[in-house]
């Protein structure tokens, strides 16, 4: 078990990527903060999770406000005593090309991706300061490494996240906390459902593994970046992207 009895919160956690994860970390043998906006699906997971034997909680937070990100760690500290591991997992999109983009899409990308893991990223590394240890994993994106076009916000959202990460690794560390970040290349999950099939495959022919991330590909970073294996990694950005941006 690679993170047995760790004390893991997971925004983002009712679909996709966060859910891949939590079901990985479960079997593992984390205790599980499944964190997100979307209670039904969250609870639905966490059933799932608990009938597997696993221990798991929902709480219910929007990670864009920082009263509801200060109550999940609460909520944290109350189930289960501490926090080992917050993933900053949580993101949306709203896409437009630049000159089309409105405020209410640019403030919302923004708050959700870049203050949503300045909040939940404050708040728990408050309580990991007290315990001397912990482990921050945040998400970021190959567009947060490379830009792309019609995502301004999810761009800049992204890049943002890197900064968090590296400037958080350099202040953190010497309070025994590590923080790094993930950055996913195109994975199959309800995000992409809105790109057309031929955009899908000309990805895979551009990605050196010719095929598409799935979501158990991000998770097993975020396993690995959790684990004590990654004792001596701070401030790294992995790529999970089957290399789709070498060169
Ligand atoms: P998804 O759309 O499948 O799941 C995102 C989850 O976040 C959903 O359960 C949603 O309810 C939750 N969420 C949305 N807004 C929230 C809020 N304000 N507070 C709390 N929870 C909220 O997305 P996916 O693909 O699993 O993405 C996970 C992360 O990976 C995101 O940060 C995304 O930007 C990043 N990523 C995804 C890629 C992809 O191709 N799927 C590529 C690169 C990065």
């Amino acid at each position: 078990m690679r993170v047995q009895d760790k004390v893991v919160i997971i925004t983002g956690a009712a679909n996709g990527i966060g859910a891949a994860t939590a079901r990985i970390f479960a079997r593992e043998g984390a205790k599980i903060v499944a964190a997100d906006i979307n209670r039904q699906d969250g609870e639905r997971l966490v059933q799932e999770l608990r009938e597997g034997g696993a221990e798991a909680i929902f709480v219910e937070v929007n990670v864009a406000e920082e009263a509801s990100a200060q109550r999940l760690m609460e909520r944290t500290l109350e189930a289960f005593g501490r926090i080992d591991v917050l993933i900053n997992n949580a993101g949306i999109h709203r896409d437009g090309w630049l000159v089309k983009m409105s405020e209410e899409a640019w403030d919302l990308v923004i708050d959700v991706n870049l203050k949503g893991v300045f909040n939940c990223g404050k708040h728990a590394a408050k309580v990991m300061m007290d315990q001397g240890r912990g482990v921050i994993i945040n998400t970021t994106s190959v567009v947060g490494l490379y830009g792309n076009m019609g995502q301004s916000n999810y761009a800049a959202s992204k890049f943002g996240v890197i900064g968090l990460t590296k400037t958080w690794a350099k202040e953190l560390a010497p309070r025994g906390i590590r923080v790094n970040a993930v950055a996913p290349g195109y994975t199959m999950t309800a995000m992409m459902d809105t790109v057309p099939e031929k955009i899908l495959s000309a990805i895979k022919e551009k990605t050196p593994l010719k095929r598409l991330g799935e979501p158990e590909d991000v998770a097993y970073a975020y396993l690995y970046l959790a684990s004590d294996e990654a004792s001596y990694v701070n401030g790294a950005v992995l790529s999970v992207d089957g290399g789709f941006v070498i060169g």
